[in-house]
């Protein structure tokens, strides 16, 4: 296992809710702008699943829960609460369905990745897409710090948009979208669909 794995592990196994976070389906429906977007029938990826909210929203609502997360322990607390999630890690990108998925959700995840990572998985779920997007919020920032392990831990991995776009395309996906969330006054969205 990786250091960045196993202090996910830690985190996940102490509940830790500082990195856990725990979104609700709500607010990452008006941040990202995707209101009357998620229907029962809308097939969702969620990339980080953290506490388990943003899945529990979807399944009430009647959607089918795939998660995709960094940590074992997290996927594991997502089939305890929903026995039929379907749940991959991060080394288990080839078993998610391929051209399935009309909405991912990437939220405040990845200000906890480096550029390889964040390029490796955008192009595995690029793929993953039916004519959809991911919907990703990232920190942005000019000010870019030193990002070593400890500010993938920590978030602390702004980007600028010309740096994400750049990250995007070599990933096989073009930005088609742009705008600050209503409630999260430093971070952005970005739509991202097949190049
Ligand atoms: C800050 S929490 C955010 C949780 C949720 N998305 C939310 O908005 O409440 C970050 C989550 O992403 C997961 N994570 C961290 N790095 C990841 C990666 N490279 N790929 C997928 N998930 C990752 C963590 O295990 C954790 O569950």
């Amino acid at each position: 296992m990786t250091e960045i794995e196993e202090w996910w592990e830690e985190q996940h196994n102490k509940n830790n809710l500082l990195f856990l976070t725990g979104t609700l389906l709500e607010s990452v429906e008006y941040n990202h702008n995707l209101r009357h977007r998620i229907e029962s029938n809308t097939k969702v990826l969620n990339v980080g699943s953290g506490n388990v909210s943003i899945e529990l929203g979807l399944y009430e609502r009647g959607c089918e829960i795939y998660s995709l997360d960094i940590s074992k322990s997290a996927l594991d607390k997502v089939r305890s609460l929903i026995h039929n999630a379907k749940v991959y890690t991060t080394k288990e990108y080839n078993k998610i369905p391929n051209h399935y998925f009309d909405v991912i959700i990437h939220n405040f995840v990845a200000q906890h990745m480096n550029n390889t990572d964040l390029v490796t998985q955008l192009e595995a779920l690029i793929l993953k897409l039916n004519n959809g997007f991911i919907s990703l919020q990232y920190f942005e920032s000019d000010v870019l710090n030193q990002r070593n392990l400890t500010d993938e831990k920590m978030g602390g991995y702004p980007r600028t948009f010309d740096e994400l776009k750049l990250l995007v395309n070599e990933a096989g996906g073009k930005i088609v979208m742009w705008f600050c969330p209503p409630d999260w006054e430093t971070s952005r969205i970005v739509r991202i669909v097949k190049l």
